[in-house]
């Protein structure tokens, strides 16, 4: 049973707020590197209730700054880049990607008014096709490189799905929610029918970086494992064979609350492959992803649409004080005392589970996903040593 407050607190992401203090340890995108071009260098975003511009600049550099100009707050969604950062449309001040202010060009010779001046900047950084954006206290910890964004003996693409109008907890909590699977998806292809003659067991185990999710069915045939994890706290790690190919595509499905009743969808897709290679730094292709039709109603021979209409037909933000939890829910129940459990690290000054605060330079976070409906059986790591 969730009261009122307890559920404003999983899921609130505000800044000062217990939830956006929490997800301040984390970096989240904000946007595909392939958005921002040489003419469009610019993009408004937002983040944990936060409204951001997110630029490349002249020289190549990213900055991450408030989107509101420190002089009378106009957007500098439209200002333009040079060299060495952003200027404003309005009055032309001018901010480099730190904050600091470094024109002020109306006012008169001599004027010290901008050594006053801190726009708020953020520390962003560019990995497996994603910008990536910190909006916690400082120093920012090492941004994970996953092995989905840092693999190299393959072919990577980034999707940005349509924003879904939602808190960010009904979509991870459906991560560890395998009886939707069934219900939900299953009317679907083969998954119907595989599913019929399964018994299953889940577990939830906490680790290093979430929780690994482990099923376990039998059938006639006998006992088959897959293992993928949830990589705390907005993160699905995943991996399927494509239809088309046969080529086994891993995938990490990154939830970012945007705020609290909107969430936007990253997707990074990596295909192993002989010959192709793609460094973590490369360009990497982008496209958007719309979970509607043309008439505004939800895909739903798309498996994700299906997701996103039970996350948003929820509410906004879910009311959790008036459900009902049952047995089949135990992984919703672990993953909600999870994070209200970092919450509270968090409220003491502590470091949160999965954030490491010393650099881990160069290294790749490897995870082990096990797929044996697909024919995945070894850990991946085996397959990577191979290729
Ligand atoms: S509002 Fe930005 S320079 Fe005046
Ligand atoms: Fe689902």
């Amino acid at each position: 049973m969730v009261t009122k407050e307890e559920n404003q607190s999983l899921t609130q992401v505000g800044p000062g707020t217990p939830g956006g203090e929490l997800l301040r340890r984390y970096w989240h995108p904000v946007a595909a590197a392939a958005e921002l071009t040489g003419e469009k260098p610019i993009k408004a975003v937002r983040l944990l209730g936060e409204r951001l511009v997110v630029y490349r600049d002249t020289s190549g550099a990213y900055g991450l700054v408030a989107e509101q100009c420190s002089h009378r707050r106009a957007s500098l969604a439209y200002g333009r880049v040079d060299d060495e950062g952003i200027r404003c449309p309005y009055h032309g001040w001018k901010y480099d990607a730190a904050g600091k202010c470094l024109e002020t060009p109306a006012e008169p010779p001599g004027s010290t008014l901008k050594e006053s001046i801190r726009q708020p900047a953020y520390p962003v950084e560019r990995l497996g096709g994603l910008l990536f954006g910190y909006l916690g206290p400082r120093p920012a910890p090492a941004l994970p490189r996953w092995d989905v964004l840092a693999w190299e003996h393959g072919e990577r693409w980034v999707q940005r799905h349509s924003v879904i109008q939602c808190n960010w907890l009904q979509c991870m909590e459906n991560s560890v929610d395998p009886s939707h699977l069934y219900w939900l998806h299953g009317v679907t292809a083969h998954l119907a029918n595989a599913m019929d003659h399964y018994e299953e067991r889940h577990d939830f185990t906490i680790f290093d970086h979430g929780i690994m999710k482990r099923r376990t069915s039998a059938d006639g045939e006998g006992e088959r494992v897959d293992q993928h994890p949830l990589l705390f706290p907005n993160i699905l790690r995943h991996v399927l064979k494509s239809r088309d190919s046969g080529k086994l595509v891993h995938n990490l499905q990154i939830r970012v609350p945007l705020d609290d009743t909107h969430t936007q969808v990253f997707m990074v897709l990596f295909a192993p492959g002989q010959g192709a290679r793609t460094p973590p730094d490369a360009d990497t292709p982008f496209e958007f992803v719309t979970m509607r039709d043309a008439e505004g109603a939800y895909r739903l021979d798309l498996v994700l649409a299906q997701d996103v209409m039970a996350w948003e037909t929820q509410g906004p933000v879910a009311d959790r004080s008036t459900e009902h939890l049952g047995a089949a829910d135990k992984g919703v129940h672990i993953f909600r005392k999870l994070v209200a459990e970092q919450i509270e690290i968090v409220r003491q000054g502590g470091v949160p589970l999965g954030v490491s605060a010393d650099g881990g330079e160069g290294g790749i976070i490897e995870l082990e996903v096990i797929n044996q409906r697909i024919g995945l059986a070894r850990p991946q790591t085996e397959l990577v040593a191979q290729a």
